[in-house]
């Protein structure tokens, strides 16, 4: 990782913005480059464009679309994006990323926003997807809560869990994919394969 790389790592870190986990990181980016036909990604939360800059940096001619709702993180992507001379090949949409439309076809969809609309957004993007494609979902196991209720006592978020292991299932069962779900890295990552 270049030395620029690593600031906006460390910078997200210390002021709590939550890029992706290392581990899950390095998962993420073996899977494209194990994959070659990857090229046009779509990620669904670009945060401060950490996890978007890494996927271009790969391939040449990788084009992403990555959505963001908060104007703020996304003001900060375009910048550190353009930094890295990348500002040609991810394209930055500030906006909730369900309402968000393309007649795009992608290679990988990469789900790394509200955890609670992951439904929502394979269903809106499957129509974005071609057989052979698939969708990436990070945080399946949020923080370890989602196979372990007693690590939390907030209300919001055993509710939120229930909402995650509720999609969890669903995408297990789901026909349409065929499905991995990885507990062990990151923070629980599932590949679905569009079948
Ligand atoms: C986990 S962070 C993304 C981290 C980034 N993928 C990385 O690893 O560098 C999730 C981001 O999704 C954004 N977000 C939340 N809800 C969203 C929505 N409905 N549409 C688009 N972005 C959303 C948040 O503002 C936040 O910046």
């Amino acid at each position: 990782m270049n030395e620029q790389l690593q600031k906006i790592h460390d910078q997200a870190r210390q002021k709590d913005v939550p890029i992706m986990l290392d581990g899950g990181m390095e998962f993420l980016l073996a899977y494209i480059r194990e994959h070659e036909n990857i090229r046009d990604i779509l990620e669904i939360g670009t945060a401060v464009g950490y996890s978007s800059i890494r996927m271009a940096l790969l391939r040449w001619d990788m084009q992403i679309d990555t959505l963001e709702i908060n104007p703020d993180m996304a003001r900060q992507a375009v910048e550190n994006i353009a930094r890295h001379g990348l500002s040609d090949r991810i394209h930055v949409h500030l906006m909730d990323g369900a309402q968000f439309e393309t007649d795009r076809i992608y290679d990988l969809v990469f789900v790394d926003a509200a955890k609670s609309q992951y439904r929502r957004y394979m269903e809106h993007f499957l129509p974005n997807t071609m057989k052979g494609s698939v969708f990436i979902f990070d945080n399946l196991a949020f923080h370890g809560i989602v196979d372990n209720e007693a690590l939390s006592t907030n209300r919001s978020t055993i509710q939120m869990m229930h909402k995650i292991r509720k999609f969890r299932e669903h995408l297990l069962e789901d026909e349409r994919f065929d499905t991995i779900y990885y507990p062990d890295i990151g923070d629980g990552i599932a590949v679905a394969k569009v079948k």
